[in-house]
């Protein structure tokens, strides 16, 4: 089962930005261990810090075999009417992960423009958010997903 794990803006600086909110191990690092512990999932991990980037990859992926995408949008989670179109449009569901509980953080990251598009939103639970996430997909009988079944 081929999942895309999708990281926006700055999160390419994981292990070095703000690491008493975000932690001090680097992403590649993590999905490596996340590889080893999920071999029946196929996951693949792209990272940009542009917004259109991100889109294009949204599209690239969401009318494929892909059975999901998990994306921490960042902070265009907050900002990005585009991104949340291209969610809206594609048929690979997404899932919206956050390392840190943006709701115990500043009112502006109470905000997540792509929530509504989302299939659901996991926030809080450090770098094991995204294992969170992944699990969603890998406990799923092939039959309740796919095109057709996003929401
Ligand atoms: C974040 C939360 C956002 O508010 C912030 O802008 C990020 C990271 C998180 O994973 O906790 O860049 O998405």
């Amino acid at each position: 089962m081929k999942i895309l794990i999708l990281n926006g803006p700055n999160l390419n600086l994981l292990g070095h930005r703000e690491k008493s909110i975000y932690g001090s191990r680097s992403f590649e690092d993590y999905f490596e261990e996340l590889k080893q512990d999920l071999p029946a999932l196929e996951l693949s991990y792209f990272q940009s810090n542009t917004e259109g980037a991100l889109i294009d990859k949204l599209h690239e992926v969401g009318f494929s075999d892909y059975k999901g995408i998990i994306f921490n949008a960042g902070a265009y989670t907050h900002t990005s009417v585009a991104l949340s179109d291209a969610i809206k449009a594609i048929e690979v569901p997404v899932v919206e992960v956050h390392i840190s509980n943006v709701y115990a953080r500043e009112a502006f990251r109470h905000k997540s423009m792509i929530a509504p598009y989302c299939k659901g939103s996991i926030s809080g639970f450090g770098l094991e958010s995204y294992r969170l996430a992944l699990q969603y997909f890998e406990r799923l009988k092939p039959k309740q997903i796919g095109f057709g079944a996003k929401n």
